[in-house]
């Protein structure tokens, strides 16, 4: 496998950006390889099934370019497919689970609120990982139905979008939590709205910055860092209308490149 061979990224949609961005950030010279899974967003509601052929799907489409690694930055796919995806290739992947850890250990109120995917909260591994974890305090587990296709859709800033944030913290700021975990990789994108609505000593934790430490830690202990220090290669495709995708990273404009394409 060569180093200068792309990491590829996948998602149900747009929200993987916000784990690319912290990789990108970490390891600015690594080519990149995103794919916008937005056709079949959300995956939140599928059953393990449908959502491990889909991880297989765009998994298999980013081997074919070449990928050296795979971040699933979906925490609905890595929960319900990153061992079967473990087992069935060999490249090393990364995935993204709610960082139910830095909460449970940080909390003072013993009370904690995780707002992710029905599909998240349902799986197996999150039991485990937030069974053994959480033994000692209170996990106010809200599943945030609607966030993802609004969020798809560009609506950031809607009343829809807002009235629903009220509605999933209520019962988490009625419970005292101290922390919120965002269980989904979409919706950091939610944080400048939710920091508005939550109380002065709710600390808001996503997952993005721990992936990419663990993304640069996998591609150093296999030896795939990228030694180049040339312009990288940081392609995004969509099998939906890339609107979205595009407002997001206007930031990085014009140094990426966004396509549409079936997949
Ligand atoms: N962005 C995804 C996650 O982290 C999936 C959201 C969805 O498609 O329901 O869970």
């Amino acid at each position: 496998m060569l180093q200068t061979n792309p990491i590829g990224l996948f998602d149900s949609g747009v929200g993987g950006t916000s784990i690319w961005k912290e990789i990108h950030a970490l390891l600015p010279f690594e080519n990149t390889l995103y794919l916008a899974d937005s056709t079949n967003a959300p995956y939140g509601n599928k059953s393990a099934e449908e959502i491990i052929a889909l991880s297989i799907k765009n998994t298999e489409f980013l081997l074919n370019k070449n990928c050296k690694m795979i971040v699933v930055a979906c925490n609905t796919a890595t929960t319900n497919a990153i061992t079967v995806l473990r087992d069935k290739y060999d490249v090393p992947f990364i995935g993204i689970e709610p960082a139910i850890k830095p909460a449970a250990i940080q909390t003072k109120t013993k009370s904690i609120g995780i707002l992710a995917t029905k599909g998240t909260l349902s799986s197996a591994l999150f039991h485990k990982t937030a069974g053994e974890i959480t033994k000692d305090i209170s996990v106010v587990e809200i599943v945030g139905e609607g966030l993802v296709p609004l969020i798809e859709n560009g609506q950031l800033h809607t009343t829809a979008l807002t009235e629903l944030l009220f509605k999933y913290t209520k019962p988490m700021i009625d419970a005292s939590i101290d922390h919120l975990v965002l269980g989904c990789s979409h919706y950091p994108y939610l944080i400048p709205k939710l920091l508005t609505i939550l109380p002065d000593n709710v600390t808001i934790i996503d997952s993005g910055a721990a992936v990419a430490r663990q993304t640069k830690a996998i591609l150093e202990k296999n030896g795939l860092i990228n030694a180049s220090i040339k312009k990288p290669k940081l392609a995004f495709l969509s099998n939906s209308n890339k609107a979205t995708l595009k407002m997001l990273l206007a930031e990085y404009h014009p140094d990426i490149t966004i396509s549409e394409m079936s997949f």
